[in-house]
């Protein structure tokens, strides 16, 4: 049966809302930023081979901050290029914060920023509409797929994309984390809409294996104090459980089975590890990146 539980990615300001909350709580974006300086260079550094500019995309960049430490690390590989670099986000909100700290950057004037207040499938239409023949060297897309209609084909889409040499990244939580057994045992009876809230990159991998397209990949383990989720009615922790969940409001909406099913499955050991008296939520990312079509 359909959920009647509304998907938080429609209520734009709650969304941003939790999701800071999150990013507050979390290692994510620190776990991110090891991975950018550590690994990312090595990944960058065929990328473009020999040319003056490079094409780049970002798919949901949020407010940017992650997307600006790549395209430093893009910078120092490649030291002379200049970068056109298109920004897909559709929450206006987001956009308006990553136009703000660019107007900040001065440095940054070897970038040229294209604001595409979008989401991937308008983006893709506007490209084929448009019959645009550019093509990209580096394309990343981070913590976005779950908002998407068929990841699979979002994939294709900015795969074929890619120039030679090209390389597009995909960062989602990892199959093993905490999200992937919340998805595994309550994605069907959480929100009702055509995206894909629980996608791992377990799913992503599988996608591809089966259809021999090669890939490398790593792992980023990265945990979220979530304590606050079993305070009732604490107002940080019912924002935290709508992230959780990517449903508004779950606490006071959700059927009062699910939400103590999900509380419970939360402080699992599948899910959680207790540390001095924190409930800290396995947030294990992985990272995919794919190379142009051969
Ligand atoms: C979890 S946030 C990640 C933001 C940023 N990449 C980061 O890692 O900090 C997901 C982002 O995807 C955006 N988004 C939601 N639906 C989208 C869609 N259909 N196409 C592109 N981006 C989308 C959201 O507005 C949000 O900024």
């Amino acid at each position: 049966m359909a959920s009647p539980l509304k998907c938080l990615v429609q209520d734009d300001e709650r969304y941003q809302k939790s999701f800071q909350l999150f990013l507050e709580r979390s290692s994510e974006h620190r776990c991110m930023r090891d991975f950018i300086h550590n690994t990312l260079p090595d990944v960058l550094a065929s990328v473009g081979k020999g040319k003056s500019q490079l094409n780049v995309i970002g798919v949901g960049s949020g407010a940017g901050t992650i997307d600006l430490e790549m395209l430093s690390q893009l910078r120092l590989k490649h030291p002379r290029v200049l970068v056109d670099n298109e920004v897909v986000e559709p929450s206006s909100q987001q956009l308006h914060k990553y136009r703000v700290m660019v107007g900040q950057k001065p440095d940054l004037d070897y970038i040229k920023f294209t604001w595409n207040e979008m989401t991937a499938s308008e983006f893709e239409e506007q490209w084929r509409q448009k019959n645009i023949t550019k093509k990209a060297d580096f394309i990343h897309m981070i913590q976005m797929l779950y908002y998407v209609k068929d990841p699979e084909a979002t994939i294709d889409f900015f795969q074929s994309l890619l120039d030679k040499n090209g390389k597009l990244l995909i960062i989602l939580v990892s199959g093993e984390s905490g999200w992937g057994k919340l998805g595994e045992t309550f994605s069907s009876q959480l929100c009702n809409t055509e995206i894909n809230q629980y996608v791992t990159t377990g799913d992503i991998k599988r996608l591809l294996d089966h259809r021999r397209v090669p890939y490398k990949s790593y792992e980023l383990p990265s945990h979220w104090d979530i304590t606050e989720c079993f305070t009732d009615g604490d107002e940080t922790g019912e924002l935290m459980l709508d992230f959780l969940t990517q449903v508004v409001d779950f606490s006071n909406t959700a059927p009062p089975e699910l939400r103590q099913g999900v509380l419970k499955l939360l402080r699992d050991p599948q899910c959680s590890v207790e540390k001095e008296g924190r409930v800290m939520f396995n947030s294990n990312m992985g990272v995919i990146v794919l190379d142009a079509l051969g």
